[in-house]
This record gives C-alpha cells, sequence and structure tokens, in this order.
C-alpha cells in the first residue's frame, strides 16, 4: 500500500539492486555540504549530485561528516557531456569517486543524450566497465528518450540495460509516454525538480488538496509523485523545507484525489527547465521555437535566467542559426559552420564548460565583439544545425 512507503523504500533495479524511493537533490545548492548533512540528519538517505554540479565534493563531506554509515547512503553522480567516450567515462567516475571520497558509487548516470549516438554508446560502455571494476554498483541514463534507449541497447558491446531514468517529473509534466515505456522494461524513473523548482506549488487544485489533506502544497505535489510509483529527489537549503519536504510518509492521497492531480498534466508545456526528452537536442528545439525561419538574421532569446543553471542562457543573447555539417562530435560542424560567418577572426577552445546545459565548445572574436559557439547534434532530428551565441555585446551579425 502507498502508505507504507516510508522515508527510507526502496524501489528495485532492473540488476538486482535497489534505490531509494525518497533523495535530495543538490543542484544549484549554495550551501551544499550544509544542505546534504542537515538532509541526513533527518533521515534523507539518498543523495542525488552531478559532476557538473561542482558540488561532488562538497557532497562527500557532507557523507564524511554525517554519523551516517557510508554504506547506508545511496549517491547517485553523473558524466557530463566533455567526457562522453569509453575512456572519458572511465576517468569521469574516477574523479567522482576521489571527489566523493568513495570507494563505490550507487548509481552513475549519463547526465543527457544531446552529444549524439556514438557518444551515448562509447560512454555507456565505460560505465559498463566501471560496473565491472567494482567502481560503480548501477548505472542509468537522463533526459534520454526511449528511443535513445532502443538504439543504445542495439549497439556492440552493451549488455546492462540503463536501470534508472532521471527526467523532470511533477503533475504539470507527467511523462506518460517515457514511464509507460521504462515501467515496461523495468527502468525506474526518478523525478527531478519534483516540486517544479518552486514555480508551480501556488497552484489552485494543489492549494485545495493542501487546505484537504491539512498538507503543505509542496508535500502533496511530492506525496503525489511518490504514489505514481517514481524515486524523488527535492532540493533545498533551507532546513525547515528539508524537513516539511520529508512529510509525505505517514499519510497518502485518496484515489480520487490522485485523478484530480492527474489531470492537471500540460505535458512538455508544463517543463519548467529547458529540457525535452524527446527532442535529441532540446536547447536547439527552445531556440527554434523563436528563431527567424530565414535562419540567416540574428534573433534575440527573451529569457530570463533560470536559477537552477546559473544563468545559462541570459536574457537578449544574440543567436545566429546556420545550417553546418558535423561528423560525429558536433565540433568539427562548429568549426567549419563559423568559418561561413563573415566577420569571424578568430577561434579557440573554450577552456571549461561552464553552464549546466548548452554546449560551449569554441570562443573567439567577431570583428563586432566575442562570441561563444555550441556545435549541436541533430542527427536523430532533422538535420545538422549548428548555432553561434554571442554573450557580450555583439548587436547583429
Ligand atoms: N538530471 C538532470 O538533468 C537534472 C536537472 C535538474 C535537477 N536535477 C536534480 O534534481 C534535483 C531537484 O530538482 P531541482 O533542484 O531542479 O528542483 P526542485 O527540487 O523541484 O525545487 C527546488 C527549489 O524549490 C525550493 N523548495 C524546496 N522545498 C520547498 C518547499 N517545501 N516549498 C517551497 N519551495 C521549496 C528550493 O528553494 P530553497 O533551496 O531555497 O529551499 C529550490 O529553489 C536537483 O537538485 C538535482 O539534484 C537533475
Amino acid at each position: 500500500m502507498a502508505s507504507q512507503i516510508s522515508i527510507t523504500s526502496t524501489l528495485p533495479l532492473n540488476d538486482r539492486t535497489s534505490i531509494p524511493q525518497f533523495g535530495f537533490g543538490t543542484c544549484a545548492s549554495a550551501t551544499c555540504t550544509q544542505s546534504a548533512l542537515c538532509a541526513l540528519k533527518q533521515g534523507y538517505i539518498h543523495l542525488d549530485t552531478a559532476q557538473i554540479y561542482k558540488n561532488e565534493a562538497e557532497t562527500g563531506q557532507a557523507i564524511a561528516q554525517s554519523k551516517v554509515a557510508h554504506d547506508r547512503i545511496f549517491v547517485c553522480s553523473k558524466l557530463w557531456e566533455d567526457m562522453y567516450t569509453r575512456q572519458g567515462a572511465v576517468d569521469g567516475v574516477s574523479q567522482s569517486l576521489q571527489k566523493l571520497g568513495l570507494k563505490q558509487i550507487d548509481l552513475y548516470l549519463i547526465h543527457n543524450p544531446r552529444p549524439g549516438p556514438k557518444a551515448r554508446h562509447e560512454s555507456w560502455l565505460g560505465l559498463q566497465d566501471c560496473v565491472e571494476k567494482g567502481w560503480v554498483r548501477s548505472i542509468g541514463v537522463s533526459n534520454w528518450s526511449p528511443a535513445h534507449i532502443e538504439q543504445l541497447m542495439k549497439e556492440d558491446g552493451v549488455n546492462i540495460l540503463p536501470a534508472v531514468n532521471q527526467v523532470e517529473f511533477h503533475p504539470w509534466q507527467q511523462q506518460r509516454e517515457l514511464t509507460k515505456y521504462c515501467k515496461e522494461k523495468g527502468i525506474v524513473v526518478v523525478a527531478y525538480s519534483p516540486l517544479t523548482q518552486g514555480k508551480r506549488l501556488g497552484d489552485k487544485v494543489i492549494a485545495q488538496m493542501a487546505e484537504k489533506y491539512a498538507r503543505t502544497p509542496a508535500q502533496v505535489v511530492l506525496r503525489w509523485c511518490l504514489q505514481k510509483g517514481v524515486v524523488i529527489i527535492p532540493k533545498s537549503d533551507k532546513e525547515s523545507r528539508i524537513v516539511e519536504n520529508k512529510g509525505i510518509f505517514d499519510w497518502e492521497l485518496k484515489d480520487d484525489d490522485v485523478e484530480v492531480i492527474d489531470r492537471l498534466d500540460e505535458g512538455q508545456k508544463g517543463n519548467v527547465g529547458e529540457w525535452d526528452p524527446k527532442m535529441p537536442n532540446p536547447t536547439v528545439a527552445m531556440h527554434e521555437r523563436k528563431q527567424d525561419p530565414s535562419h540567416q538574421s540574428s534573433i534575440t532569446l527573451e529569457r530570463s535566467a533560470n536559477p537552477t543553471n546559473n544563468g545559462l542562457w541570459r536574457p537578449n543573447i544574440q543567436v545566429l542559426h546556420i545550417p553546418g555539417e558535423a561528423d560525429d562530435d558536433g565540433l568539427v560542424n562548429t568549426e567549419e559552420s563559423a568559418r561561413h560567418v563573415p566577420g569571424v577572426l578568430n577561434m579557440h577552445m573554450a577552456d571549461r564548460l561552464d553552464h549546466i546545459c548548452g554546449r560551449p565548445r569554441l570562443r573567439g572574436r567577431h570583428s563586432d565583439g566575442p562570441f561563444m559557439l555550441g556545435g549541436i547534434d541533430q542527427r536523430d532530428g532533422d538535420g545538422w544545425v549548428s548555432w553561434l551565441t554571442s554573450f557580450d555585446g555583439l548587436k547583429r551579425w
């Protein structure tokens, strides 16, 4: 029965291990060690981190400082896309182990499908190697569509089915198709941004439910997710909310109220992040909604900074889409494409990935100002696209 779920309840994984259904997110945490330590003290036993959050060391410190035995804490981390080769995945896991101060990581994910099928395949082989070495126990994916998983399973040397798929999931984006597919395959869905990053907690229906059950909107939303059978990893830097968010185990939503919340689903429109797991490249998908159909002139994106990705897309970025050709890594694509842009004076490799999404690869100088440039793998979609972003003062190309 759903009401019997507790803070330490687990769901079985398809590799005969299990995952705690309730976890703690750390993305964009301003006080990661303190927050994760608070969560552990409050009885959370599952921590979610990632290379790109740059807080694996802080997460490890929280584990070390807690009085909880390491083997009682479940840790998930994720490989970022600059490590998407077989050796890169092995090196990435090795770095994560070191930063976390652990001998084994419970679950390791490929953070997103974006760099393309070859990169997905190779990095998966690398994660399989890490399972064999005993460095990670379970491996999975994040932000992948069923098509990405199906394609991976046909590749040479792939002998482990992803154990989980971590995707955005909450009442306004219920991922029905994807969860149905995952259920059929025995892949556990891990719900990220289960609280909609706080953006939809003022919803009227949720407020009515909160009143009816004498709970908070956050608790209603989290409880609904639990009753949908997914793993949840809400994040908070506030002790009061860390406590509030675990207040979801000694009660349950009645079936007809679950159905009322089911009706809030808006599909992809309900997405509060910027990922569309159905699209090979959500970043491009987002741009394409707004771009000039001629693909020739610059456009202005009117997006506000998103707190979970440190203002990845600043407002009023100038973007130029140009058709291009590419090989597997997308990098050649960007270089080739940039050559066709009048006024590009020089380019060099970006020294580090400083965004959570997006794919900055090259920085350079255009006659009008500096630019940053990323290559996009659209092979699963409708052809190759390159994009150029200028962050500083470039008015028009
Ligand atoms: N795989 C991926 O691509 C991916 C993408 C996004 C997230 N994730 C993972 O999923 C975790 C959770 O997602 P998320 O951090 O995006 O969003 P979330 O957990 O849905 O929401 C976190 C936000 O809600 C606020 N909040 C927390 N508890 C609250 C409450 N009881 N009432 C009102 N507001 C509350 C937090 O603020 P305070 O901190 O100020 O309390 C924070 O701003 C991440 O931390 C990360 O580990 C993975």
